[in-house]
């Protein structure tokens, strides 16, 4: 059925948690319509029914009216009250997840979102979900924070480090809807997007089966690359040389690189391990120093298979 204000909102892909809010919203614009035309209305028809018709009419000292006063501040104390319990109510509904939510854990960090789920399989801002499931993602933050917004689901909530939040939805069509970060968090905040694909159940499990168990497929080149893939490294370095926000990997093994501070340094073993652990001790003149520390998060042998790759970027 259409409303007034249907226009201004995306399609509703879960109604469990959208609903609550659609309705608050189109009451909330609705009555501020109703408002609006009913306030304009009584202006004009003062104006004109009340201006000065001659030079000896006189404004009449009115002081107070009791009755017209308490209507005036009682009506909107009873509407504040009902969009105030009509949000209470829809704000506890999205923190009661359901008992039998299917659970996903999502990492936020710049920019992108890490996924992975019960058995192992890990993608990188795709959010992969099972069809007319309750579904519970459990989201953490790597470094600052991020907020995580599916407007399909009317669903948004903070990611923090250092602390775990959490959304629920239940989408009720196969399809894909659009993930935006919602807090500013540096250089490429804008572009830190991902997507949830909505899969029947069936193809769901088939899909979690054919990506489980991570990697390990022994081949280092292989391996890095899944790494590199995985943790996001080409939404600032590019792999065929285009400019980004970090230096492009295409040729830069052995290259004698420029720094901000005049000085040179070879692309070797050390500098990427040291630049992979702590970005900021090497910067690349024309870049600045705003990438994420992975210490504590790559191990030694990640880094190993991270350079086994580069060095393929030719
Ligand atoms: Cu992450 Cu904005």
């Amino acid at each position: 059925m259409g409303r007034l204000f249907d226009f201004m909102l995306p399609e509703n892909m879960s109604p469990l948690t959208a609903d609550y809010t659609d309705g608050l919203f189109h009451f909330i614009n609705e009555a501020s319509t109703i408002v609006l035309v009913g306030i304009t209305i009584a202006l004009i028809y003062f104006a004109i029914r009340y201006r000065r018709k001659s030079s000896d009419d006189k404004t009449p000292v009115i002081t107070h009216n009791n009755k017209l006063e308490i209507t005036w501040s009682v009506i909107p104390l009873f509407i504040t009250l009902i969009i105030f319990s009509w949000g209470y109510k829809g704000w506890l509904n999205l923190k009661a997840v359901p008992d039998d939510a299917y659970e996903i854990h999502v990492t936020g960090f710049k920019w992108n979102w890490a996924v992975s789920y019960e058995n192992g399989a890990q993608t990188l801002n795709e959010i992969h979900v099972p069809q007319g499931t309750p579904v519970k993602l459990v989201m953490k933050s790597r470094d600052v924070l991020h907020s995580f917004f599916v407007p399909d689901y009317r669903v948004k909530q903070d990611v923090l480090p250092n602390r775990y939040t959490y959304v629920w939805f239940q989408a009720e069509e196969v399809g894909e809807s659009q993930v935006f970060c919602t807090e500013y968090c540096g250089t490429s905040h804008s572009n830190m997007l991902a997507k949830v694909i909505v899969h029947e159940p069936d193809d769901f499990k088939n899909w979690l089966e054919m990506n489980g168990g991570a990697g390990g497929s022994g081949d280092p080149v292989e391996a890095g690359k899944e790494l590199v893939n995985l943790n996001g490294c080409q939404a600032c370095h590019s792999v065929d040389g285009t400019p980004g926000i970090g230096p492009s990997f295409k040729g830069i093994w052995g290259k004698e690189e420029s720094l901000a501070d005049g000085s040179t340094v070879t692309v070797d073993e050390n500098y990427v391990r040291e630049s992979i652990l702590n970005p900021g001790a090497k910067i690349v003149a024309g870049h600045d120093n705003v990438m994420t520390p992975y210490e504590g998060i790559l191990s030694d042998e990640d880094i190993t298979n991270i350079i086994e790759y580069l060095k393929t970027i030719e």
